[in-house]
């Protein structure tokens, strides 16, 4: 039986995390808060709109519902300069070849990302067609980790959860797709990610004995 693997988008196929960062960045400094890199950390997997409520936070600043429309335009609208100029060399190491080697298994292949932007970066990165499903944050109502970017995925493709692995680098990713009962694997480092089943560091740690006993358990 066929299995569908589900990808994150942003820290698993592409590193736009310092596009975010830098698009957060100014804009805080546009309303005189300070925005760190550990505090972009938190914000990886997490929406737009809870995002900027949660720099809102850090600051210790209420804004207006009109203000708040504004500065998220600002936000994305800065970092789509970033996005813009971006091609295939920013696919991730050896993404492209984990892609091709489940495809060439015949495995469903889906992204579960909360980015609004997750098509135009796959186009962008020229990878959309690799693609059987795609869901992202247009799609879905509640962020992670509650399971519904990934449980939609799954239906889609009529694969039961339990056939299904997540790859993901946000501890809020990892715990979507548990909360899915899913197989969760971890990208990034093993403490932050000490909830997921397995955990690499990238996808060039990943062999294909690995990914031949996912496809075949
Ligand atoms: C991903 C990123 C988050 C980002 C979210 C929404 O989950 O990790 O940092 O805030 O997508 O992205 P968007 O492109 O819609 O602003
Ligand atoms: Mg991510």
């Amino acid at each position: 039986t066929k299995k569908a693997f589900i990808f994150d988008l942003d820290g698993v196929i592409v590193d736009t995390a310092k596009y975010h960062f830098l698009a957060w960045k100014k804009l805080a400094g546009t309303i005189g808060i300070d925005f760190t890199e550990h505090q972009n950390e938190q914000l990886k997997g997490v929406s737009r709109v809870k995002s900027l409520e949660k720099i809102l936070v850090w600051g210790n600043k209420s804004i207006s519902d009109a203000e708040f429309t504004r500065l998220m335009a600002f936000k994305n609208d800065d970092y789509l300069t970033y996005i813009d100029k971006m091609d295939e060399e920013e696919i991730l190491p050896d993404v492209t070849k984990t892609l091709d080697f489940l495809r060439g298994k015949k495995q469903y292949i889906a992204l579960g990302s909360a980015s609004k932007n997750a098509r135009m970066i796959l186009e962008k990165v020229n990878i959309l067609e690799k693609f059987d499903v795609i869901v992202d944050g247009n799609d879905v109502t509640k962020g992670k980790p509650d399971p519904e970017v990934f449980l939609k995925a799954a239906e889609h493709l009529n694969v039961p959860p339990e056939h299904c692995i997540v790859f993901e680098d946000a501890v809020a990713g990892i715990q979507a797709a548990n909360n899915a009962r899913m197989i969760s694997i971890g990208i990034g480092d093993k403490n932050t990610l000490h909830e997921a089943d397995y955990v690499f560091s990238d996808f060039t740690e990943m062999d294909d004995d690995f990914l031949n006993e996912l496809i075949n358990r």
